[in-house]
């Protein structure tokens, strides 16, 4: 009931009568003023007027699974979202459910995270209505020595749907940062189930800074508001977190039917490290070198002083 009253209101053209609604919805007044309330309870603008009837005037800037659903158009990824005010990790509900069967798909958002977890054990921020904070539950037929790809295909999903939301121009640290302007706007984190040589589960996170103020971000990050500059102006995050559903969609489709091949190509296209100087850091070691490629599993490429090509399939790269 509360889905189809919201995509009546949405696509009405003017006020609805109520009683059409009513009818329409096959409910009774009672009941339909009971929804309307519930509504507004969510933060839902909705204006009653006297002889016209109901008019949503605003959506609220919550990631509501209804709203994340509505025109979303996917086969898999989003056909099950779990929405979340405050949890700890997305990660770890994404986990849970994995092993409890969830479909492959299954997105978990959370409007906050309060443990919040990046690569090598960091932090990640994840201020209350800002950014987007979310999971996706995977189950790739690819060797685990090939899991890297999943982050890079992540990260391509990510910077496509940025540029085609914003408009801002995005590019790709090795393996999984997401930079705007040379910053890191977001990061992907991949966390696998597996046996033996089998991937069980891979689950995705990403997290964004959208409408974050830098004040709220760690020192060097930015945000995609903060990228747009001029006045504040507030990116709309269910349709970015719909944009971005349908690009991971799109390359895992990719991945599935053609293999790594064009996903990488996509990447490579994207990636601020090909071709600069890096530092990566990996364990105890710290090597200095040209970033190269990528190779087939995802691995990083680098050319010492040397001229000895090294591949690193984990690590820290500092761009110098
Ligand atoms: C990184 O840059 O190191 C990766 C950051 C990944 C953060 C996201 S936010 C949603 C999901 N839940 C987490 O705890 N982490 C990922």
């Amino acid at each position: 009931m509360q889905d189809k009253l919201l995509e009546s209101l949405r696509h009405a053209q003017g006020y609805l009568p109520p009683e059409q609604l009513c009818q329409r919805l096959g409910v009774s007044r009672q009941a339909l003023w009971q929804e309307i309330a519930g509504l507004r309870r969510l933060g839902y603008g909705i204006v009653a007027v006297p002889h016209l009837g109901l008019r949503m005037e605003s959506a609220p800037d919550r990631l509501y699974p209804f709203e994340v659903a509505s025109g979303l158009h996917t086969r898999l990824i989003g056909k099950q979202i779990h929405y979340l005010k405050t949890v700890a990790s997305t990660m770890d509900v994404a986990m849970e459910l994995a092993g409890k069967a969830a479909a492959e798909g299954t997105v978990v958002v959370a409007e906050t995270q309060t443990r919040g977890r990046g690569r090598l054990g960091r932090q990640w921020l994840s201020p209350r209505y800002r950014g987007l904070y979310f999971s996706v539950i995977l189950r790739p037929d690819i060797p685990p020595t090939h899991t890297a790809v999943l982050t890079l295909l992540a990260g391509v999903a990510v910077a496509e749907a940025v540029a085609r939301c914003s408009g801002v121009d995005v590019s790709i640290k090795w393996p999984n940062d997401i930079l705007i302007a040379g910053r890191k706007a977001g990061g992907i984190l991949t966390e696998l189930r597996q046996e033996l040589d089998a991937v069980q589960v891979a689950v995705i996170g990403v997290g964004l800074n959208v409408n974050t103020a830098v004040h709220e971000l760690p020192a060097h990050a930015t945000s995609i508001a903060h990228a747009l500059g001029g006045p504040p102006r507030r990116v709309d995050r269910v349709a970015l977190l719909q944009e971005i559903l349908r690009a991971v969609e799109e390359n895992y489709v990719l991945l599935q039917k053609k293999g790594a091949g064009c996903v990488l190509e996509k990447w490579r296209g994207m990636a601020a490290t090909l071709g600069a100087r890096v530092k990566v850091a990996a364990g105890r070691e710290h090597v200095e070198a040209v970033a190269v490629d990528i190779d087939a599993d995802g691995g990083l490429l680098v050319r010492c002083d040397s001229g000895e090509i090294r591949k690193f399939m984990a690590g820290d790269v500092l761009h110098l």
